[in-house]
């Protein structure tokens, strides 16, 4: 039996950046567009003390065979001193199915929902992008803006919005370190944070939505990664129905996110308002933005292909970087 190479969060924080994560989300897209991933549905299995999900996927052309466990159990913090949200991805080889590497999948989740932005900005946000609006200050806030910089270096203004000030303050002293943004602060009101920004990102875990269509600039993009659910959404209707609309996966949205299945359902608009998936526009089957003055959308709830592709990336920089440590199972 083949070894199998464990990896920590912190080997993994060591290997991944957001530039090279963005390329990997890239390459996915293209793949998974090009008709030849597979990326079956996700599994849930509801146990007493909580979920259990599995998101399986495989991506030949890049050779990313990989399964993420994720489980969302509420008492881990009180009762065992664990997150509610665990996750580890097991990377397998496509030549002999083999699994060859365990690794840590919170970190990982993070940058890849991160770096999917970043493609998406890259293609559907203006190319001179000043500032940025930030909804949520937590694990995905950091990536999402970390994304945002990359896929745009010239932000020189962010305006960081959280329903919690001192998290979103904390945030502010970590983020100014990291990503040297000229003008970075928290600011007091959603509409604050909205107006005049040329991006909108949305990290929260809110049930309803965070801003107003109403206070959006034209030319305006707005990626949105928290809600995942078909009764909840950060997105109001107006905004949806202003804005060209991509989304991650055409079924996964129309089953998950209610941003998108709450208009629907109340007549605001129909599936065909959703103009594209991501891996369209990237593999240039469809337009991204067309126009300076247009309001994109890009809607994700997660997908197994960026979990794949971003494991295989991580174990390939492990191995040239020596990470980890090796166990004969
Ligand atoms: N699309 C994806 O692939 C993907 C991947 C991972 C997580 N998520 C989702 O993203 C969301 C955020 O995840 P996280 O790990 O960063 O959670 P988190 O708890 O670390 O951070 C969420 C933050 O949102 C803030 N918030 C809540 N309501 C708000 C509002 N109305 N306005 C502004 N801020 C508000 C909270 O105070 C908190 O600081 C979750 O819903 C999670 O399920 C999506």
């Amino acid at each position: 039996m083949g070894k199998v190479l464990l990896l920590s969060k912190t080997d993994v924080e060591s290997v991944l950046n957001m530039r090279e994560t963005i390329a990997a989300m890239e390459t996915a897209f293209q793949e998974f567009s090009g008709g030849s991933a597979i990326l079956p549905q996700r599994i849930l299995i509801p146990t007493e003390a909580g979920i259990s999900l599995y998101m399986p996927a495989f991506l030949p052309q890049s050779g990313s065979l990989a399964v993420k466990i994720v489980t969302v159990f509420e008492h881990n913090p009180v009762k065992y001193d664990l997150p509610t949200i665990l996750g580890k991805v097991l990377l397998q080889d496509p030549k002999t199915g083999d699994v060859i590497s365990i690794m840590d999948g919170s970190y990982l989740t993070a940058m890849r929902t991160g770096a999917v932005s970043g493609c998406a900005i890259k293609y559907l946000a203006k190319k001179d992008v000043q500032s940025v609006g930030l909804f949520g200050t937590g694990v995905q806030g950091s990536t999402q803006l970390w994304a945002a910089c990359v896929a745009r270096p010239r932000v020189q203004l962010c305006k960081v919005y959280d329903v919690r000030k001192d998290v979103a303050e904390d945030f502010i002293l970590k983020m100014s370190k990291k990503l040297q943004i000229p003008d970075i602060k928290v600011v007091k009101s959603p509409e604050e944070a909205v107006k005049g920004s040329d991006i909108v990102l949305t990290a929260t875990t809110s049930p309803t939505p965070v801003f107003r269509g109403e206070w959006l600039e034209p030319g305006t993009h707005i990626s949105a990664i928290g809600s995942y659910t078909p009764e909840t959404r950060e997105i109001d209707t107006k905004t949806v129905r202003k804005a060209k609309v991509v989304c991650d996966e055409m079924n996964a949205c129309l089953e998950e996110a209610g941003d998108l299945i709450i208009p629907i359902k109340e007549g605001d608009i129909t599936k065909k308002h959703i103009h594209a998936e991501l891996g369209e526009i990237v593999s240039g089957k469809k337009p991204g933005r067309e126009t300076e003055s247009e309001i994109t959308l890009f809607k994700s709830v997660g997908l197994a292909i960026q979990d794949a592709a971003t494991s295989k990336l991580v174990y390939d920089k492990a191995r040239e970087m020596k990470k980890g440590i090796e166990v004969e199972i």
